[in-house]
């Protein structure tokens, strides 16, 4: 979708958004859009793509920043107490009420409710939200007077929302309620080179308080980074930054010297044969075979991954398998990767 309602910006915090892809551009012409108006926003996307920095943007650069910013976790909410919690209860509306409960709605009276996984509802939990969006006031749980609000909301989703509509788990009509605005957050690895504009931006932001905000990438660790899959997106990358520059000596951080934590995927077994683009292949020596340092950092790890599998862990096994030098390489990449203890 072209929007093009961005006449004068009016920008806040918006250097702490890094980025200068496409992706990002849009993005950042969405926020300005969203911010000017009231209407309901959905954001999708995958874990850590920055849907809660972008929802608290959108408030922040909206004529009700002055105004309260609620976040509620929908996930974290007890379907039973969904009522009280959204909407409040009054002294005595059922046991354990000892007084007066002001909920999320009201407390954000003349700012934004942000619900974050608003897919996490049960049915019932929908219906009641649904009729507090048609109505725009509710009673509090035990309580007889409508109470109206004036409250912006701003729903987040790591799931495809629409698909969860067709599926029958999410209600058609609450999705045209709560998305009359839409935007879906590109995943890290297809963002370009926003991974090398982050990773300076978090190494500023890390080195800080260390004494290494000057710390420089070498090109191989560029390259690495750009190769990855990112599948925590920019939480994965800024806690790997903070890792690698911890552990860091001197001021040039390099492909050997990034920290990549436990392996997030969970893909089943490794495939028999690791996936090589054309431009791979012609770093094989004679017999085809590719020098395990220019493999790419995704396909290190699950060669690492396989050969602990396949040797049991055993490092004297796993030397040759990985056709390494010694077992200080393999320590240094058991460690790079955050892989388990070997025998
Ligand atoms: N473009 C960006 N520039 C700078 N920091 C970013 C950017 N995008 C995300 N971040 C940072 O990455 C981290 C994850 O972002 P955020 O918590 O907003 O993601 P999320 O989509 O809400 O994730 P989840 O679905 O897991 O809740 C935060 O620390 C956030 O500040
Ligand atoms: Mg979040």
């Amino acid at each position: 979708m072209v929007i093009d309602c961005v006449k004068d910006r009016f920008w806040v915090n918006v250097e702490e958004i890094i980025g200068s892809s496409a992706a990002h551009a849009e993005l950042i012409r969405f926020i300005e859009c969203a911010a000017r108006v009231r209407s309901p926003v959905l954001l999708q996307g995958e874990s850590g793509t920055g849907k809660e920095l972008v929802a608290k943007a959108i408030h922040d650069n909206s004529v009700r920043a002055s105004g309260p910013y609620v976040a509620v976790n929908c996930g974290a909410l007890t379907p039973g107490l969904l009522g009280s919690e959204l909407f409040g209860h009054e002294k005595g509306a059922f046991t354990g009420a000892v007084s007066r409960r002001i909920g999320y709605f009201e407390r954000a009276n003349g700012g934004t409710l942000f619900l974050d996984e608003i897919g996490e509802l049960s049915m019932s939990s929908q219906a009641m939200l649904l009729r507090v969006l048609q109505e725009s006031k509710f009673e509090r749980v035990g309580g007889e007077k409508a109470v109206e609000v004036d409250v912006r909301l701003i729903s987040a989703t790591n799931v495809d929302l629409k698909n969860a509509v067709v599926r029958g788990d999410f209600r058609k009509d609450l999705y045209f309620r709560v998305a009359v605005m839409f935007f879906g957050l590109t995943p890290l690895q297809e963002r370009g080179r926003d991974v090398v504009l982050l990773t300076n931006h978090f190494i500023r932001k890390f080195g800080r308080d260390i004494g290494k905000e000057h710390v420089r990438l070498t090109s191989d660790a560029e390259e690495a980074l750009l190769g990855y899959t990112w599948p925590g997106n920019v939480r994965e990358l800024e806690n790997l930054v903070a890792r690698s520059l911890a552990e860091l000596e001197g001021d040039v951080l390099r492909d050997e010297d990034l920290r990549f934590g436990p392996a997030l995927h969970t893909g089943g077994e490794a495939s028999g044969e690791l996936n090589l683009s054309s431009r791979e292949r012609q770093k094989t020596d004679g017999d085809g075979r590719v020098r395990f340092r220019d493999l790419s950092l995704a396909q290190k790890r699950e060669f690492l991954e396989r050969a602990m599998k396949e040797t049991g862990g055993r490092r004297s096994k796993m030397v040759p398998f990985l056709g390494l030098k010694n077992r200080h390489q393999l320590y240094r990449l058991l460690k790079q990767f955050g892989l388990g203890e070997t025998r």
